[in-house]
């Protein structure tokens, strides 16, 4: 019998972890808390398992989150309901089958059936989620900072700095978190479960030879950090997992706290953003070295009309976008495909299916739509890359001046 795509229930949730372990190559032992303890509990109805005969083959979880769109000039970003991909396996035995494809039909039609307008995710690699209409929508950088080279050009606002222990810092940290984001697109809200099994989550077990991880905290930002040996030389690594502020002035303060602990010769970070102002701040900008840039968010559109119009513009402008379909058919028929017009202005925006024999402005893959969502990349840019068809004068232009965001779309949170 072929295999079957199907929610687990409630007796399986062992099963399923040690399912999810296989893929990633990092089996999971029988014992019933090590299956568990690893991850946020998704929803029951949203947590999927491939079955060939009475194995499970394959995992996928969907957890029902927030993503922030752009939103108004100096103002807080809407925030919109997101159906976050995550666990996505098929065993070695069964791959290439077409079961990816499966579990990603299933979890789709059920995200549109709830009313998400977008889907999102991190990708093990790249090449996987474009076929099923992913774009990136968010991009992180690797730094490597030398702290000895870590003067500031200006000097820092003070701020008074303390180290708080793992309960204190799950009551402290989430209002700080949401004060903090608030503003930025691509930003993933952290639910309990995220604070408890993602963020704060420190078993020794899972550490690889770091240290615990330590919480500094101020009034208005924290950062967490872990330590570790380097093995070529005497000092020692951080490693800066989350830095998070309210402001410029407190990120400042806590970059320089960072960078004046003893002991370490190395600081490295991610996920950080492309566009830092800690280069700025650094007197000698060579001292913020950049090892990577990743994608990090992926997101899919499910709903057009409605992601369009939940975002805010800082222009007006009207434009209609032929959306093509995704390689890799998912959704019959999918909502995100077609012509949209987007009718959009500083004080609100519109967007809807196109009428009938309505001619486009821009012809664009589903991934861009995405793309283009958070103004994680210009129009133009993807045009040159031979990804978005300009149909009509001009409107490149148009979009590049419509989509752009301030600041650029960046998230923090895994999933
Ligand atoms: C990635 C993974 C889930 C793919 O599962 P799968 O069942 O083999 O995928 P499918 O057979 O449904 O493939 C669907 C399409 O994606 C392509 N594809 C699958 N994995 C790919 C990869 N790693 N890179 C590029 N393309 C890939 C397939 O070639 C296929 O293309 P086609 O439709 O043109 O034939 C599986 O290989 C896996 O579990 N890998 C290890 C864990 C992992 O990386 N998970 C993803 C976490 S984000």
């Amino acid at each position: 019998m072929a295999p079957r795509v199907r929610p687990i229930t409630a007796e399986e949730w062992t099963a399923w972890g040690r399912s999810v372990g296989v893929p990633f190559l990092h089996p999971v032992s029988d014992d019933p808390a090590d299956a568990e303890q690893h991850w946020e509990r998704p929803p029951l109805e949203r947590t999927w398992a491939i079955v060939d005969g009475n194995r499970f083959v394959g995992n996928a979880a969907v957890l029902t989150r927030r993503v922030n769109l752009p939103g108004p000039a100096g103002g807080p970003c809407p925030a919109v309901p997101m159906a976050a991909v995550t666990a996505v396996g098929v065993h070695p035995t069964h791959r290439r089958r077409g079961l990816l494809r499966r579990l990603m039909e299933a979890m789709l039609t059920d995200a549109v059936a709830r009313g998400e307008p977008v889907a999102g995710l991190q990708a093990s690699e790249a090449g996987i989620y474009g076929r099923f209409g992913f774009g990136v929508a968010t991009f992180a950088a690797r730094r490597r900072i030398d702290p000895r080279r870590g003067a500031f050009a200006r000097p820092a606002p003070e701020a008074e700095v303390r180290l708080l222990d793992p309960a204190e810092a799950a009551t402290t940290l989430p209002g700080i978190f949401e004060r903090a984001v608030a503003r930025t697109p691509g930003q993933v809200d952290r639910t309990e479960g995220s604070w408890t099994w993602e963020v704060l989550h420190d078993p020794p077990a899972l550490r690889n030879g770091r240290s615990a991880q330590f919480h500094a905290v101020t009034d208005d930002g924290y950062v967490l950090y872990r330590a570790e040996r380097v093995a070529h030389r005497d000092g020692r690594r951080l490693r800066v997992t989350d830095l998070c502020a309210t402001s410029p002035e407190a990120e400042a303060a806590l970059w320089r706290f960072v960078l004046g602990i003893d002991l370490v010769d190395e600081v490295e970070a991610f996920p950080r953003p492309v566009v830092d102002p800690l280069a700025h701040r650094l007197a000698d900008l060579r001292a913020l070295g950049t090892t990577g840039i990743e994608d990090f968010l992926w997101l899919r559109v499910l709903d057009p009309p409605s992601a369009l119009s939940s975002r805010s513009y800082r222009r007006g402008g009207r434009l209609v976008l032929e959306v093509e379909p995704p390689e890799a058919a998912t959704l019959d028929p999918d909502p995100a495909v077609g012509r949209f017009v987007l009718d959009a202005s500083p004080e609100g925006a519109i967007a809807r299916p196109a009428l009938p024999g309505r001619g486009a402005d821009l012809r664009l893959g589903l991934p861009d739509l995405a793309t283009l969502l958070v103004g994680a990349v210009p129009a133009s840019i993807l045009a040159a890359a031979g990804r978005v068809a300009e149909l009509t004068a001009g409107s490149l232009t148009t979009a590049d001046g419509l989509f752009a965001t301030q600041p650029p779309p960046f998230d923090a949170t895994g999933f």
